[in-house]
């Protein structure tokens, strides 16, 4: 059936393909039985792209990504491209996606499946039913700033210097991405910064502030320090529904809530930009994972956090949040009984291969859909 949403994978290297199997099936199914469907297009990226055109990404590739909804992506990279000059790496292919579609908006979603439960370092009663949206700025601030680098001083002795800038549009357009995305969830958010002690966090937090009260005051606004966010992410996470911050605070708060829910094979994220003169606002979905070249071909791979990826395209970007919830449901219920490819294996359960964690969710999603 013809389609308006214009989607287009890249799998990538290494586990990308397998994983991404798993999605087509989940996006053939959405089309039978739900009346849901995509032009579906796909390319290559990494070094699957190196082999076939001497470039990690082509301009074709990336012209088909700046002319759909959505992007989704597998993984990149391999030890057969590792000793390529650093220009001509699978990773560049990637990079040069993220810079040419202006993604600016880093999603990293920690969601704790009832069936993980037990997988997470932290007690069962504070990750139970966890589902916070991390929202990093991704183009700006202190690994960007300039001036940078290492100088001798007139001593001998060296410094290394890197600068926090940030400007009053790169503040609101990516307050606005969280805006937008709580009003899509419980509709509240907690900017974080360090306004105590630096001078680029007075400026966040006054920027915050004004953009809400101009376009978003029915969305619940608090702030926070950088520090105590830290501290109450591992403390009282569910607290929380969406947390906005810069660069260097995403970089690592994420990485820390990413932990609260156990494995890297569960992790989806997305990375989003403006908004074009046809109403589209640039997207690419994928999961946190590499391309696992360890495991690759070999039948073991997760594919939770690629379709969870899809399943947040669904949400955030196809305006399709319905679909994304029985997508998730049919992850956790598949879970619920059990099944665990081998990077969340736990003891009493069942280990499975990709294909048959692929048919069971398939199953599952044909029960909830009778
Ligand atoms: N966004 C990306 O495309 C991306 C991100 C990270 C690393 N990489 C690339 O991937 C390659 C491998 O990197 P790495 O080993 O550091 O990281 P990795 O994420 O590929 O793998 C780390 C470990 O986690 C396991 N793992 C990862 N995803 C899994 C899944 N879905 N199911 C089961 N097990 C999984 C792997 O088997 C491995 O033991 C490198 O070339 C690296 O540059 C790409």
């Amino acid at each position: 059936m013809a389609s308006n949403r214009k989607l287009l994978i890249l799998p990538g290297d290494g586990i990308g393909p397998e994983v991404m199997g798993t999605v087509r099936k989940v996006i053939d199914w959405m089309d039978r039985r739900r009346a849901v469907s995509f032009d579906v297009d796909e390319d290559l990226v990494g070094g699957a792209a190196i082999d076939k055109h001497g470039a990690p990404v082509t301009d074709a590739t990336v012209d088909k990504a700046m002319n759909c909804d959505a992007v989704l992506l597998g993984a990149v990279g391999g030890p057969k491209w590792d000793d390529l000059p650093f220009e001509r790496k699978p990773e560049r292919g990637l990079l040069r996606l993220r810079k040419d579609l202006g993604l600016y908006a880093n999603l990293r979603p920690a969601i704790c499946f009832d069936a993980l439960v037990e997988a997470s370092t932290l007690k069962p009663e504070i990750v139970a039913g966890l589902d916070i949206m991390i929202i990093r700025e991704l183009t700006g601030g202190v690994y960007f700033g300039e001036p940078r680098g290492i100088e001798t001083l007139p001593n001998g002795e060296r410094r290394g210097v890197n600068t926090q800038v940030y400007t009053t549009s790169e503040i609101r357009r990516v307050a606005a991405v969280a805006f937008d995305l709580a009003r899509k969830r419980s509709n509240r958010v907690c900017s974080v910064e360090k306004a105590n002690v630096m001078e680029s966090g007075v400026l966040w937090r006054e920027e915050v502030t004004k953009l809400h009260g101009e376009q978003f005051s029915d969305v619940e606004l608090s702030h926070m320090y950088a520090d105590n966010c830290a501290m109450q992410l591992v403390r009282a996470p569910k607290q929380f529904d969406v947390i906005v911050t810069d660069n260097l605070f995403g970089d690592m708060l994420s990485d820390a809530a990413a932990m609260l829910t156990g494995s890297l094979g569960m992790l989806p994220s997305a990375s989003l930009g403006d908004v074009d003169e046809s109403g589209r606002r640039k997207s690419l979905y994928e999961p946190v994972h590499g391309s696992a070249p360890d495991i690759a071909g070999q039948g073991k791979a997760n594919p939770l956090a690629t379709l969870l990826s899809y399943a947040m395209s669904l949400r955030y970007t196809f305006d399709l949040p319905e679909d994304a919830d029985l997508i998730e449901q049919a992850v956790n219920n598949v879970l619920a009984k059990g099944l665990r490819t081998p990077d969340i294996m736990a003891s009493g359960m069942a280990a499975v291969s990709t294909a048959t964690m692929t048919d069971a969710l398939i199953q599952e999603l044909d029960k909830m859909a009778a």
